[in-house]
């Protein structure tokens, strides 16, 4: 059922608070070094702006502990900065979130002002979801719009509590929150078929749900990543000192079980007799990694494997690096993937953090049909779970 969004109420003079997520990477020399979550935000926000409202926006960075010495460093400030940056508009940040600061900064916005509030997570009633921490932050505004798709797999207090202290027609979701569901519900309920998911990273037991929530939809699964050489394992091939998570051999077995021939397992691996820089490195055919070595990319025959079935997909999604990608010498596997799917027609949708770093980095991401802004919640939404966030707001 579709939600309620911004185009169903009017926020004309309304003071909306939007959760965003802007819980980006930032440099230790003070920079925010991928800005794309800020920047997904921005219709919402300038549609919001146009049509008469005030913007306070909420958002964590990161998981703060409590400790202020090291608590400095998730401070919004680099992100109020960026984002004034980039919506060309004055942006007024404040160093608490629901203090006399907030409260004066708040009640004095005026049509087309922007406030951001400090992290959320500075206050210990956000992880808890406190009623009474919810109605501090819920009092600053008039309305509710919901555009953290990357946070709505959490039931802090800014997703759900907060929400649900504002009268229904003043709940919505913004056009990111939309468009990752629509997207994600198409690919769900409606793919273009042939479908194919290529699944990555590093640990088989983080994939299960996924795994097999998409089975019964998909023609093929394509492995990468360190999970190849649990599944390896359990079916009995040497891994050498590749990584394996030993106490899930029987999960990756079930998953071999339940997947038959859709599951597709590197035909051969770039493997490194260690992690060092400048290790020595060779491609290794087959389904066994030498004593002494360790997996680390697809090899080159894998790539065009994989690749050949990318394009003659009819939607790819893609979760997971094919390999140690942050190391120049294991980054390939991930590059031919990347380069698969940028050229194929299929519908291609990319998720989770590292993977959509990857493709940003590699200069894909203009290339894919959409780049979601979620990592957990992507996962989870792609295990067909549901969210609190979302069902505090009401259906159209
Ligand atoms: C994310 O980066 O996946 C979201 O911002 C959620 O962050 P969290 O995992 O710290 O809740």
């Amino acid at each position: 059922m579709a939600k309620q969004t911004i185009r169903d109420f009017d926020a004309s003079g309304l003071r909306v608070l939007v959760r965003v997520d802007f819980n980006v990477p930032q440099t230790k020399d003070g920079k925010v070094s991928d800005d794309r979550r800020i920047r997904a935000a921005l219709p919402t926000l300038n549609y919001l702006l146009d049509h008469g409202a005030a913007l306070i926006l909420v958002s964590h960075l990161g998981r703060p502990t409590g400790d202020p010495t090291t608590d400095a460093y998730f401070t919004l400030d680099l992100v109020a900065a960026r984002l004034q940056e980039l919506i060309g508009r004055s942006v007024i940040k404040v160093n608490d979130t629901v203090g006399d600061e907030a409260k004066s900064a708040c009640s004095s916005l005026v049509p087309g002002g922007i406030v951001v509030l400090e992290n959320v997570r500075f206050n210990k009633g956000e992880k808890k979801g406190d009623p009474a921490f919810a109605a501090q932050l819920a009092g600053l505004a008039d309305a509710y719009v919901n555009d953290a798709f990357g946070t709505c797999h959490r039931d802090e207090a800014s997703m759900v509590a907060v929400p649900e202290k504002f009268p229904a027609g003043r709940r919505a979701i913004g056009f990111l929150v939309e468009k990752e569901l629509q997207i994600l519900d198409t690919l769900l309920k409606n793919p273009k078929s042939p479908m194919v998911a290529v699944m990555g990273g590093a640990k088989v037991s983080d994939k299960i749900g996924v795994i097999e929530n998409l089975l019964p939809k998909i023609d093929h699964l394509l492995v990468g990543g360190a999970m190849t050489y649990t599944f390896l394992k359990a079916q009995g091939h040497g891994t050498g000192k590749s990584r394996v998570e030993a106490d899930k051999l029987d999960v990756a077995k079930h998953l071999l079980d339940l997947a038959g021939q859709k599951l597709v397992l590197p035909v051969d691996h770039l493997v490194a007799e260690s992690l060092d820089v400048g290790a020595k490195t060779m491609v290794v055919e087959g389904s066994d990694i030498p004593e002494g070595w360790l997996g680390l990319d697809i090899g080159p025959k894998t790539a065009v494997l994989y690749g050949n079935i990318i394009k003659a997909a009819g939607t790819v999604i893609w979760n997971g690096p094919m390999g140690k990608f942050e190391d120049e010498p294991y980054r390939q596997g991930t590059i031919k993937i990347a380069e698969a799917m940028a050229s194929s027609p299929a519908v291609t949708v990319v998720g989770g953090g590292e993977t959509a770093e990857a493709v940003e980095e590699f200069g894909f991401a203009d290339k894919m049909s959409h780049v979601s802004t979620g990592g957990g919640a992507f996962l989870e939404s792609l295990e067909g779970k549901s969210f609190n966030s979302l069902k505090v707001i009401p259906d159209r």
